[in-house]
């Protein structure tokens, strides 16, 4: 292979390096095509375009593959726990004993929120998105600890900081949505039962974390702890890219991932579901829609996936999990039926297959998530507290081969120079 790629423009040639990573993906390196021709290259919605080079993620869209730091997803949601997988993103290896003993302790020992975050908390009108509380009170860690932007190089604090307290700050909103008390973390639980607990452990009565539950949610946190440069990622990574602090980035982040395109997809996909159910839950009428959108309009949520080509390898791990979790629980929810019909249609329709419209991950974690008792408007922030992680390895990886300030270019398309005309000969 040639080592350069060779552009022609207005009859002069240049020479564009060629990178190749190691996994043998290519890019054509244009860092110096405006300095030496002028011109810029456009890529909307960057679907062309590598941001960066990263040693955290790898992602084969067409073959189905997505690999942490070298490591398959499939092992690692088979055998690790979220905090093991944490430390590989964050660190680069996995942890030996002595190393995962001290990050798990330290996150166990620092998921209490100082209360003034709360008292910020409880200004929020009862009803607020659980997504918009998130990011702002994430946002507001900085101002609570200030030396996040005052230039020291201390950021593994404020790593286990807000792995911390991340799911602290998730819980608030679902117990005041319930109009219950609000737990303080238990110290004691593992990271994924300390979650359930603070969500679901009443005052009145004894609560015990189901294995079963624990079990699927450390699944589900893992098959989101990083997927490379996407929307609410390389938000994360252009927000840190000014210097601005961890937590102002993670905030960003977690704005991007709200929109449903991004991670509010799983919200989409239970809202779908009911509204299918509230019109009599005829799911061959939705299959027949969805099959001729061009004319209804109508758009299935939680099908098909921007860069897996054939499937979501984390959707097979999830489904599986999905499974067990309604087996377990014994669930008998009309809308998780409708959920059913519509995956069998998608998995054996002749349509569905030849438009690769399978099910994928959002459609099987709003299942779980509603299963488990988790509120639709909370799927999303479930999210978050997944890709937390990921958000976190990628900017502290940005900081650490000192990127650049991200500063795209435009084509300008508006008026060209005009004469000022004062208002009243407007
Ligand atoms: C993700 O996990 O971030 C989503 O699947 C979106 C994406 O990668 O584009």
């Amino acid at each position: 292979m040639s080592d350069f790629a060779e552009l022609s423009v207005e009859g002069k040639k240049y020479q564009l390096p060629i990178v190749e990573g190691t996994e043998a993906e290519k890019a054509i390196d244009i860092n110096k095509l405006r300095d030496e021709s002028g011109y810029i290259t456009i890529d909307s919605g960057y679907k062309n375009t590598g941001a960066t080079k990263s040693a955290i993620t790898f992602l084969d869209g067409e073959k189905g593959i997505l690999n942490y730091r070298g490591y398959s997803i499939e092992d690692l949601a088979a055998k690790a726990t979220f905090l093991e997988v944490a430390y590989l993103l964050i660190y680069g290896e996995l942890p030996t004993t002595e190393q995962y003993a001290e990050f798990e302790g330290a996150i166990r020992r620092h998921t209490i929120v100082n209360e003034g975050v709360r008292t910020i908390f409880e200004g929020f009108p009862v009803n607020s998105h659980p997504m918009a509380t998130l990011s702002s009170l994430v946002s507001s860690l900085s101002a609570f600890y200030p030396d996040s932007y005052e230039g020291k190089d201390n950021s593994d604090r404020h790593i286990i900081r807000l792995l911390a307290k991340l799911p602290t700050i998730a819980s608030w909103s679902y117990k005041r949505a319930m109009g219950h008390p609000m737990n303080y973390p238990k110290n004691d639980l593992d990271y994924c039962s300390n979650f359930l607990h603070m969500m679901f452990s009443l005052p009145v009565e004894k609560y015990e974390v189901d294995p079963v539950v624990a079990s699927a949610l450390n699944t589900l946190l893992i098959l989101h702890a990083d997927h490379e440069q996407n929307c609410s990622t390389s938000t994360v990574r252009l927000v840190g890219s000014s210097q601005a602090n961890l937590y102002s980035s993670i905030s960003a982040g977690i704005s991007a991932l709200w929109g449903p395109l991004h991670g509010g997809a799983n919200q989409e996909v239970i809202e779908m579901l009911e509204a299918i159910k509230a019109d009599g839950g005829d799911v061959s009428k939705y299959i027949e829609m969805a099959k001729n959108a061009k004319t209804t309009g109508f758009r299935l949520f939680g099908f098909g996936h921007r860069v897996y080509k054939n499937f979501d390898p984390r959707a097979k791990i999830i489904k599986k999990a999905a499974d067990e979790v309604l087996a377990k629980l014994g669930v008998n929810d009309p809308v998780l039926e409708i959920a059913k019909g519509l995956e069998e249609a998608a998995l054996n329709d002749e349509y569905f297959i030849a438009r690769k419209l399978y099910p994928n991950v959002d459609f099987y974690s709003g299942i779980i998530y509603r299963a488990l008792g988790i509120p639709t408007n909370m799927f999303t922030v479930m999210f978050a507290i997944g890709r937390l992680p990921g958000w976190i390895a990628q900017w502290k990886e940005m900081r650490a081969t000192k990127e650049p300030i991200g500063r795209p270019r435009q084509i300008y398309t508006g008026a060209t120079l005009r004469e000022f005309v004062s208002i009243e000969n407007r």
